[in-house]
């Protein structure tokens, strides 16, 4: 494999990150191949870390936040000039085709260029006294050294939008990336040392099985926050292990998203969004149209305006693909078993082929008809391209649908009438509710869901909250 000099210094720095630690392998899931050795470190790496970091975090925090954005800005630079290298890792480590992962680097970027400016304005307040010759006066200080608990799905992006808001907020870090895709971590790492970010302020720990190393940040007394991005199985043990220390937490978890159409949508923007909400990033994303709900009166329509967007997948690898493949063989056979387990409970295949287990990490792309609520699959994250339709007569019973689920993390429609606008949105128990539209991620809004899809919001001015503690100031003798 032919890399370019930046990438050989993310390989060679990979196994030497835990000085004597085992190694383990990252492994293109396209071809099987061992792209790099990595340093699978264990729990006792994470306290020197945290002192590394909790003195780094000293003169982080002293500094102006105009200083902070200057250094913060010089990341973001090294790594936008690295775009095509760090590109090239999120396709090698998880399959993600060029343009996407082109696109993830911009999108992780925009993070940092976001909290970089928004660190200027942490105001505080000056509150309105309650007793003479007293005031009462409100900061926001860093909460502390915090943890991140990064997922594979997005290599890159989820691991500045948890770093960007920790930094600007005064904050130091250790992250701990997913096993499946630790290099594009190790290359963030030496493009922050590059870009001069103080030695200390982001600590990796990269490592195979991360039970006992997140347990060991959790209860570790100067750990204060956790941040993680994954399974509500594992969101709600971690919640449980940050009970013990009083940890904060801020969790974003699964989801199981409605995408309703109604009768008055314009179908082909319809279409156009459910396609891009579904099937980008091979359907590995948590705000992926999960449920694909249609009034019984366009379905056929728009099924076949779904499926000529659908027939427009390329699969393979890299430049040549507009799909890859999923993260690992494992998350192919869940995919694969879920596909033929709706068929076989009654769901009509309407495109495509039920790809049969061949060992590979491929998924071939298919719709769905005619699934039903009670089966698995529309109770399950399916995290694979497979798009899940269901039939609706009203309003009401779409709504009802669509919140028939422990999760609320999003949730789409596509209506031209402005009082069902209102309605459907206010009634959906999700964080965030797309309307005539499909992609809704973005640095400057709030993402983050309710019920078992999470606490807390990345992105936007409230993703800095969550890295602050209010000080309450109460001066007396004036
Ligand atoms: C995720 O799947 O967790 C993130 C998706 C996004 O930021 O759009």
């Amino acid at each position: 494999m032919t890399v370019s000099p930046f990438l050989n210094e993310v390989f060679e720095a990979a196994p030497q990150l835990g000085k004597g630690a085992a190694l383990f392998d990252a492994v293109n899931p396209a071809t099987q191949e061992v792209i790099a050795r990595v340093s699978d470190m264990a729990e006792d790496a994470v306290d020197p870390m945290v002192q590394k970091a909790k003195s780094a975090m000293k003169a982080w925090a002293a500094l102006t936040a105009n200083q902070r954005t200057d250094h913060m800005l010089k990341w973001r630079d090294a790594i936008l000039d690295r775009q095509e290298d760090l590109a090239r890792l999120i396709t090698l480590e998880m399959g993600k085709p060029t343009a996407e992962a082109m696109g993830e680097v911009a999108y992780g970027a925009s993070y940092i260029t976001w909290f970089a400016e928004e660190g200027k304005r942490l105001y505080g307040d000056i509150v309105p006294t309650n007793a003479e010759g007293r005031r009462i006066l409100v900061i926001k200080q860093p909460v502390g050294v915090t943890a991140a608990i990064t997922p594979w799905n997005f290599p890159n992006a989820m691991i500045t939008r948890k770093l960007a808001p920790a930094l600007a907020a005064g904050c130091a870090c250790l992250i701990k990336p997913a096993e499946d895709t630790p290099l594009s971590a190790v290359a963030l790492l030496l493009l922050a040392r590059r870009a001069g970010l103080p030695d200390g302020l982001i600590n990796l720990i990269t490592c195979r099985s991360p039970g006992a190393v997140a347990r060991r940040m959790i209860d570790h007394p100067d750990v204060r926050k956790l941040s993680f991005t994954g399974s509500t199985a594992v969101g709600k043990l971690l919640m449980r292990q940050c009970a013990d220390t009083v940890t904060k937490i801020s969790l974003e978890l699964g989801g199981n998203a409605p995408f309703i159409v109604f009768d008055d949508a314009d179908l082909d923007a319809a279409a156009q969004g459910a396609f891009v909400s579904r099937y980008r990033n091979a359907g590995q994303t948590c705000v992926s149209a999960n449920r694909i709900f249609v009034q019984r009166s366009v379905s056929d329509q728009f099924i076949g305006k779904l499926k000529k967007h659908v027939a427009e997948l390329r699969i393979g690898y890299g430049g040549d693909a507009n799909m890859g493949p999923l993260v690992n063989v494992e998350a192919a056979r869940n995919v694969r078993s879920l596909l033929h387990g709706a068929i076989a409970e009654g769901a009509d295949l309407v495109w495509g082929e039920a790809s049969e287990e061949d060992g590979s990490a491929f998924v071939s792309p298919v719709i769905l008809d005619k699934v039903a609520m009670n089966m698995k699959i529309a109770n399950a994250e399916i995290f694979g391209p497979v798009g899940s339709i269901i039939h609706f007569d009203t309003e009401e019973e779409a709504v009802e649908m669509a919140n028939d689920t422990p999760y609320g993390l999003a949730a789409y429609f596509y209506t031209r009438d402005m009082a069902r606008t209102w309605r459907v949105s206010e009634a959906l128990e999700y964080g965030m509710v797309g309307v005539n539209e499909g992609i809704i991620s973005s640095e400057a809004a709030p993402f983050g869901g309710v019920k078992e899809s999470g606490i807390g919001r990345e992105g936007s001015k409230y993703g800095l909250d969550d890295y602050t503690e209010i000080k309450y100031i109460r001066l007396a003798g004036l």
